[in-house]
């Protein structure tokens, strides 16, 4: 199974990611979390890439196409994984394809999580994340543990107000139109309703992933 999660920053890709993942044993592959260990790291990829990040922009198209395909070929990826924010552009979702039938593969699903935009800001603003494993939190402090590994939890720099403003524009103007490029193609596209309990959620999206 490959699936794509999409949805705008606060949708809750992260979070159901994780979920969907672990319900079924595929592993979950997020650039943001890629993007976000190479800034931690210092490698050259994060070092271009950091700007982007901060300011809210996307990162440029050819660097993430790139990483995509590292992962797609990854042994940990033979069986599928669920892939989190991984698309943002119509090209980025194009090289997706190409890329995947080469190898005989394919998206078997787009689900799309569909969340008002102001319970977005109210998410995004109250969000704390651990630096170590970057699993995301709500109504945690910065400098709490995190309860999955123990790290230290922070507030990311692009969740400040000015950033969240501009990455809910580009997720419009540059995201958005993957939705209209993946109903064009045909591709099975299916709408999560993304409020209420996180448990829920993934009941949802687990039923809307796993049937035909
Ligand atoms: P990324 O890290 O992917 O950021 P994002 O897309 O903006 O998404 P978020 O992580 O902010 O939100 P989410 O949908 O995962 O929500 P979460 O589960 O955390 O990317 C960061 C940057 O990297 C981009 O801006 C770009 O620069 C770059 N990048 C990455 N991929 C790229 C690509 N393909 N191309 C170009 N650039 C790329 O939840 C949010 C909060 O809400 C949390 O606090 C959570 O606890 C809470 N929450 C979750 N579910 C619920 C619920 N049901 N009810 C209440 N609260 C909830």
């Amino acid at each position: 199974m490959i699936a794509v999660l999409l949805g705008p920053p606060g949708a809750g890709k992260g979070t159901q990611g994780e979920r969907l993942a672990a319900h079924l044993g595929i592993p979950k592959v997020a650039t943001g979390d890629v993007l976000r260990a190479a800034v931690r790291d210092g490698t050259e990829q994060g070092l271009a890439a950091k700007a982007f990040m901060d300011r809210g922009d996307l990162v440029p198209d050819s660097v993430i196409l790139g990483m995509m395909k590292e992962v797609l070929t990854s042994p940990e990826a033979v069986r599928g994984a669920i892939l989190d924010g991984v698309v943002r552009t119509v090209p980025q979702a194009e090289g997706l394809t190409v890329m995947l039938a080469e190898l005989g593969r394919k998206v078997d699903k787009f689900v799309l999580f569909d969340v008002a935009e102001n319970e977005l800001v109210m998410r995004l603003g109250g969000r704390t994340v651990c630096e170590n494993c970057q699993t995301p939190y709500r109504g945690l402090e910065s400098g709490a543990d995190c309860e999955k590994c123990g790290g230290t939890l922070v507030r990311r720099k692009d969740d400040e107000p000015e950033s969240i403003r501009n990455r809910l524009r580009v997720y419009e103007a540059q995201t958005a139109p993957v939705i209209e490029w993946a109903k064009e193609k045909k591709m099975c596209l299916v709408k999560v309703d993304a409020t209420g309990p996180v448990e829920a959620i993934t009941d949802r999206a687990l039923k809307a992933l796993l049937e035909e």
